[in-house]
């Protein structure tokens, strides 16, 4: 930091920011393996959370994953890399007074911490998109499991790389037997009573 002379301090603050979009911004932090349904439900929440007057950004992994780090790989310092970058760009979002959602597979307690340290315990809300394993891998939207199994893809969540469930997540939301529709309704109903 030699050299380098912020100014956050004489920016407009995320107080003036929330009071011009008339809401409190957070981050709500989606975890899950691929396939557990974390973009399907961040898109249908974001639409939703729009209807009902708010200012939304979703930070999606494949979409990141095409921009600003598609440099990363999937080995646990390209993942702790990558979740470093996006939770720094969140907070970004947060001090302009967004609302943000992020969907990432961020897969282990490590990553998940360093995404609440950066964003700040207070603002950082953490979904688990609880979908077990074997139906992700029946789901297989992307056709990334079958590539897995096969020995195409390395470090896949799950198959080759390690998922750690969260501990105590804010919200946790189990998606086995239930429709896109009754998912995204209960996490929006949960999200609308902490904004
Ligand atoms: S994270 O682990 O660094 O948080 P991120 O959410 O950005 O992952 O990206 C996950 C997406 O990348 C998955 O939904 C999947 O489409 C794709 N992907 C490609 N390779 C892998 C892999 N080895 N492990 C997990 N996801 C992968």
């Amino acid at each position: 930091m030699e050299n380098i002379h912020p100014i956050f301090d004489q920016l407009l603050s995320r107080e003036e920011q929330e009071k011009l979009l008339n809401q409190k911004s957070k981050v709500f932090w989606f975890t899950g393996l691929s396939g557990s349904g974390k973009s399907t439900l961040a898109k249908g929440v974001e639409k939703e959370l729009h209807k009902c007057g708010f200012c939304v950004k979703v930070l999606d992994g494949d979409n990141v994953r095409s921009g600003i780090c598609n440099n990363l790989d999937f080995t646990l310092a390209g993942r702790q890399e990558n979740i470093r970058r996006i939770a720094e760009v969140a907070k970004l979002f947060i001090d302009t007074g967004i609302i943000v959602i992020c969907s990432f597979v961020s897969p282990t307690t490590a990553v998940r911490n360093t995404a609440k340290q950066i964003i700040g315990e207070d603002d950082f809300y953490e979904v688990f998109i609880d979908t077990p394993l074997e139906i992700c891998e029946q789901r297989d939207v992307k056709g990334l499991y079958k590539k897995a199994r096969a020995g195409l893809i390395q470090d896949f969540t799950g198959i080759s790389s390690p998922f750690e469930e969260p501990i105590k997540p804010k919200l946790r939301i189990k998606t086995k037997n239930r429709s896109i529709e009754e998912s995204t309704d209960e996490i929006l109903q949960k999200l609308l009573t902490f904004i």
